[in-house]
């Protein structure tokens, strides 16, 4: 890792953000954030780098990481206020998602959407995700992680063979460079705003915006999760942002995460 720059841009100085810390390289901007949180950085840190060497997705996936995309993690130390740690992921999963779709929507006119639990899509094909990491002191929360990436100045033929089929970009889609400080700063705000709502106003109002955007519910879907895999259509959410699947022999399970394909 090299080349720490830290600033806050003018127009996020009446935001929740604090620092913005800039690298040029790191394996992990999670794990990055992981230490500085264990050093005591306060709520609103954020860690940007221009490319990872060792970028981690959920279920222990490598996240692909050249130079021209975003990655960045954002440090919370949110009071206690959702019931427990499923939700809790939930509701900064969703607010980190809801956020990135509100961003492209205002900087590349795209609808992007919402696929279940974590992934924001352009007609199904992949653009990013997020990976929210939390830890606890008994059931106090010491700190939250919301890791995005997002795929914006990769061209496709850069991709690994692997999510060629899978996964898309911005300038893809666009047919032209997006500015990352632009998507960084736009982004921030958006995470600004849905913040300060889950702090006011609790999990109800993230979950009415994630059903606004998503692309899963009403589809016939598989889930796999550690124990158990489920087939059966995509009903809705509960009121901890639980999927709820309905099998075909009509009963609903309420599923808090998993690996989601559409059938
Ligand atoms: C996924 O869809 O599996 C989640 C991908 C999350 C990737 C981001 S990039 C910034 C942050 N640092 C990481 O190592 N991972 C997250």
């Amino acid at each position: 890792m090299s080349g720490i720059k830290t600033s806050l841009p003018e127009i996020l100085k009446d935001t929740f953000i604090k620092e913005i810390i800039h690298l040029k390289d790191i394996d992990s901007t999670n794990d990055y954030t992981h230490a500085l949180a264990l050093k005591g950085y306060p709520n609103g840190t954020v860690v940007i780098s221009d490319k990872q060497t060792r970028g981690r997705g959920r279920h222990q996936n490598i996240w692909h990481s050249p130079e021209g995309n975003l990655y960045m993690s954002v440090l919370l130390r949110p009071q206690k206020m959702l019931h427990n740690t499923s939700s809790m992921l939930t509701a900064f999963t969703f607010l980190g998602a809801i956020s990135c779709v509100k961003m492209i929507a205002e900087l590349c006119s795209l609808k992007a959407t919402l696929k279940w639990p974590n992934d924001i899509v352009y007609q199904d094909k992949k653009l990013g995700g997020i990976l929210t990491e939390t830890r606890f002191t008994g059931s106090d929360v010491l700190f939250v992680i919301i890791g995005i990436g997002l795929n914006i100045n990769s061209k496709l033929e850069t991709f690994p063979q692997e999510i060629t089929d899978t996964a898309t970009s911005l300038i893809h889609l666009l047919g032209q460079k997006i500015n990352i400080e632009e998507v960084m700063k736009t982004l921030l705000l958006k995470m600004d705003y849905y913040y300060n709502k889950l702090i006011s106003d609790g999990l109800n109002p993230i979950l009415k915006e994630w059903m606004i955007h998503n692309s899963t519910i009403g589809r016939k879907v598989r889930i796999e999760t550690v124990e158990n895999s489920y087939e059966g259509v995509a009903e809705g959410l509960d009121d901890l942002g639980r999927l709820l699947i309905k099998k075909s022999d009509g009963t609903v399970s309420a599923i808090s995460n998993g690996h989601l394909f559409f059938l």
